[in-house]
């Protein structure tokens, strides 16, 4: 019998979009020196949310902890072999290629929070604020790939990956779904931006 589940808790939805904001917000104000106070308050914005999120890894609840998208090699190969053949498994939680964009947003968010944080210091020096651009460049291509596979993923499985990521809810035959949504967490999280946002610009 197919049942809709709870996958994704609050904190990790609200991590998700307010990530996504973030990252596009400070993006599109990192040229201009008049919105420098705007592109900071982003990045602040980010680097907070992914240190909660690498706790929550630990923390959360079972498909946002890291344990559940820990793919061996292996099986990342075995998963791209059986897309390539157009019958994919099926994960509830990431699945093993989507597991790959998921380590890599993050180690490339926290990169780009740390160089942005570093350039900002008086004696900052060149090479740092080069890496910072460098690793906005890789970002934008694993994003692209990133949605390119939900897209894909969300038509071979016949699945709306995009609207799980906002209502956390999934079609499954099994009961295997979590039982809490945190969702007093979440919006600790959300009211918790929305206060730097405007303390920060004050
Ligand atoms: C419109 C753009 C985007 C869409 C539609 C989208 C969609 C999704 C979906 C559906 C998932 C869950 C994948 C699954 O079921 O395994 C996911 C996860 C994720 N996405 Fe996105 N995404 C978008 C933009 C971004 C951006 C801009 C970033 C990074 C700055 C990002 C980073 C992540 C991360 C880190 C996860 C893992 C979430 C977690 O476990 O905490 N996404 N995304």
């Amino acid at each position: 019998m197919i049942r809709r589940i709870l996958i994704w808790d609050a904190p990790t939805r609200v991590f998700h979009w307010l990530q996504a904001i973030s990252f596009a917000g400070a993006y599109l104000t990192a040229e201009s020196e008049r919105n420098r106070d705007i592109h900071m308050a982003f990045g602040y914005i980010l680097l907070g949310l992914i240190v909660f999120r690498l706790l929550w890894g630990f923390l959360g609840t079972r498909y946002a902890r890291f344990s559940s998208f820990l793919f061996k090699l292996g099986e990342i190969i075995a998963y791209l072999l059986s897309l390539i053949k157009g019958k994919p498994g099926h994960y509830l939680g990431h699945n093993p290629a989507g597991s790959v964009s998921v380590w890599l947003l993050l180690a490339l968010g926290l990169f780009l929070c740390v160089t942005g944080v570093m350039a900002l210091q008086d004696d900052a020096v060149d090479a740092v604020v080069e890496l910072h651009g460098i690793a906005t460049s890789i970002m934008l291509a694993v994003i692209l790939l990133h949605v390119i596979g939900v897209l894909v993923s969300s038509v071979l499985h016949r699945e709306n990956l995009v609207r799980s990521m906002i209502t956390g809810f999934k079609s499954a035959e099994t009961d295997e779904g979590i039982r809490s949504s945190y969702n007093w967490l979440g919006v600790i999280m959300l009211a918790a931006a929305v206060v730097f946002w405007f303390v920060f610009l004050r």
